[in-house]
């Protein structure tokens, strides 16, 4: 069975074909970054106007890359939600439209479940139940995943997301849009023990995030440092942001990382999974794999190529649907919101 996936829901446009006998046989991508960081954010309107403009001619160009035609897929799958409105529904009209046209079953993708399943797609795959710290721009989740589709929240962000932290961050550190992995680069350079930052939360029990007090906290040090004479002279003052990009990095690595092992405990799996575009921080993937020894517990993360947004997330999750026969009435639509929980198969 071939499918093929339409990510659409923010600023990458990802387009890729999935095939249940040879794995993936596509993967194009276009990401918008460089249209929006003039605007220091992702600008909705232009996001969706630049989705019209690649999405067909990726579609084209994947079916090159896999040496197929139209023809030859076997159904549809494309992200419904939840995203910016405008942008996801550039993906479900022209997904649906290709079904109509083709005669093909279509599948609505809950763009957090692609980002679950994409560690998936590599050779050495987890077995279900896992628990999956999802942390990407716009969620930070920690879920019980016990079977496809049957997800129930452990754990969510009472504000800001962990991606939209690094985000912010390295904003006010001058580091640019999307700033995490220009942060986390530097931050290898930093001496992540200069300053001790908050870890949100973590006097208390439970798995819910809060990230928007430890990034005020980065900005009132920020401020009151950059005030000192110390700072005069331009190196004083780079090696005063990597500094803080470390010991920022060090907290919210430090509080993603003891919740996961709260997490670990409450439930009694044996493994743990990241997804989301923060799961490519190499920080955080070196402190979760630790775990394994500490806990005892299996720990997989995706492919570098697979944390931020792609296509390849969209088709696999996709192929797996429609292979639990999942039926649709091919209908355009978009959910801005929508919890994972809703999911079923
Ligand atoms: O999953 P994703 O591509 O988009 C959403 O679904 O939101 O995640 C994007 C987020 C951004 O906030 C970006 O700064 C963050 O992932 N990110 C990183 C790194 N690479 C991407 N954050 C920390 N370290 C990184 N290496
Ligand atoms: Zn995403």
């Amino acid at each position: 069975m071939k499918i093929l996936g339409i990510e659409t829901s923010c600023d990458e446009t990802g387009i890729a074909i999935y095939d249940t006998e040879q794995g993936l046989i596509a993967d194009q991508l276009f990401s918008q970054i460089d249209l929006h960081a003039q605007y220091g954010g992702v600008f909705p309107e232009i996001a969706s106007r630049d989705h019209i403009k690649k999405t067909v001619p990726l579609i084209k160009q994947a079916c090159l890359q896999a040496k197929i035609s139209l023809q030859e897929l076997d159904g549809i799958a494309y992200t419904a939600g939840p995203g910016l409105i405008g942008a996801l529904l550039v993906g479900s009209s022209i997904g649906c439209s290709l079904a109509w046209a083709l005669d093909l079953p279509s599948v609505e993708v809950h763009h957090m479940e692609g980002h679950l399943l994409a560690p998936l797609l590599d050779d050495e795959k987890p077995d279900f139940p896992f628990v999956c710290l999802l942390v990407s721009g716009g969620h930070s989740l920690l879920v019980d995943v016990k079977a496809l589709g049957d997800y129930s929240i452990l754990g969510d962000t009472l504000d800001d997301a962990a991606g939209e932290a690094f985000d912010k961050t390295a904003k006010l550190l001058g580091l640019g849009y999307p700033g995490g992995k220009v942060l986390s680069e530097l931050a290898t350079q930093g001496d992540k023990t200069r300053f001790k930052f908050p870890r949100p939360m973590l006097n208390r029990p439970g798995l819910d995030f809060s990230f928007s007090g430890l990034k005020t906290a980065v900005r009132v040090t920020y401020l009151h440092e950059i005030e000192k004479d110390t700072y005069d002279e331009k190196i004083h003052q780079e090696q005063l942001v990597k500094d803080i990009a470390a010991s920022f990095q060090e907290a919210i690595v430090d509080t993603l990382a003891k919740k996961c092992q709260r997490a670990i405990k409450q439930t009694g799996y044996k493994t743990l999974v990241i997804a989301g575009g923060v799961s490519a921080n190499k920080e955080l993937r070196q402190r979760l794999k630790q775990l394994e020894n500490t806990l005892g517990i299996n720990f997989f993360c995706p492919a570098f190529k697979y944390c931020t947004d792609n296509g390849a997330m969209i088709a696999f999750a996709g192929a797996m649907r429609l292979q639990k026969e999942q039926k649709h009435n091919k209908k355009i639509r978009a959910y801005p919101r929508w919890s994972l929980e809703k999911l079923k198969v």
